[in-house]
């Protein structure tokens, strides 16, 4: 899977799904000397570029990290900003990412979000479910860790119900994962020059390739997008085996 350096990437090379740390907003602010909330406000406004953009490179599904269970430790008054972007976001998209074909699908704990905000996900949800063209996942109050406990729970609460025997394997965790049902996890970008995970889709990075970029989220689009593709696309994706023809069973 190599493509030429420079130039546009080639869209059949892949990657289907990418996954998005979008970071950088706060810094992105304070170069200005403007509040943080400006850099979250103009991160919405990367994030509706980018989801344009990705159909160019052949992308099918974006997820995208746009709060974490960790993200309640901030100031009240960003974590009400966050809350009133996403209420702005879908009043103001919703419609056109319903006509563009995007499903919508938020992932994470819908406990503990204002009612509002849940009333909110539930219709972005409900009225994109017939969507096909597009699939757009939103990590809202989600953590890694948090999903995998969940996923966990529910099996037991299977097997507790009847509906599940035997020992536990990687398939009947996966079915309780917010995840459960999309396409695996191709490339995992974080902006910013971080180079962590920070709780983001634990068990789905598993053989995802990752990919750091220098660029503050807010700054984000179909250039940056096109170099991750770009970066994505001289990786070469073994999944634990090496490049040489398989062993055959013999006898
Ligand atoms: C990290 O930047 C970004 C976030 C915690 C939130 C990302 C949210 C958006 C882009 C808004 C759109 C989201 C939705 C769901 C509509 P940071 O604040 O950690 O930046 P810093 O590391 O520079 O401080």
């Amino acid at each position: 899977m190599t493509a030429p350096t420079g130039g546009a990437p080639t869209p059949e090379a892949g990657p289907r799904h990418v996954a998005l740390i979008m970071d950088g907003n706060g810094r992105w602010a304070q170069a200005r000397g403007l509040p943080r909330a400006m850099g979250h406000r103009e991160g919405v406004q990367a994030l509706k570029r980018t989801v344009q953009a990705a159909p160019d490179f052949g992308i099918e599904c974006l997820t995208v990290f746009g709060f974490s269970t960790e993200n309640w430790r901030r100031p009240a008054e960003e974590v009400s900003d966050l809350m009133g972007l996403v209420r702005s976001y879908v009043a103001s998209d919703l419609n056109r990412l319903e006509k563009n074909g995007v499903r919508v699908r938020v992932l994470g704990r819908r406990t503990g979000l204002p009612a509002d905000i849940a009333a909110i996900i539930e219709r972005a949800e409900r009225s994109t479910a017939h969507n096909t063209r597009f699939l757009l996942q939103v990590a809202f109050n989600y953590g890694g860790r948090a999903d995998i406990v969940d996923a966990a729970q529910a099996y037991v609460d299977r097997l507790l119900a009847g509906q599940a025997s035997g020992p536990l394997d990687e398939a009947s965790l996966g079915l309780g994962l917010s995840t459960e049902g999309g396409p695996p996890v191709d490339l995992i970008v974080r902006t910013s020059g971080e180079q962590r995970l920070s709780n983001f889709l634990l068990w789905e990075a598993a053989y995802a390739e990752l990919v750091y970029q220098n660029v503050l989220w807010p700054d984000y689009g179909h250039e940056a997008l096109a170099d991750a593709v770009r970066q994505y696309q001289q990786r070469d994706r073994r999944f634990g085996a090496i490049a040489v023809e398989p062993a055959l069973a013999t006898g």
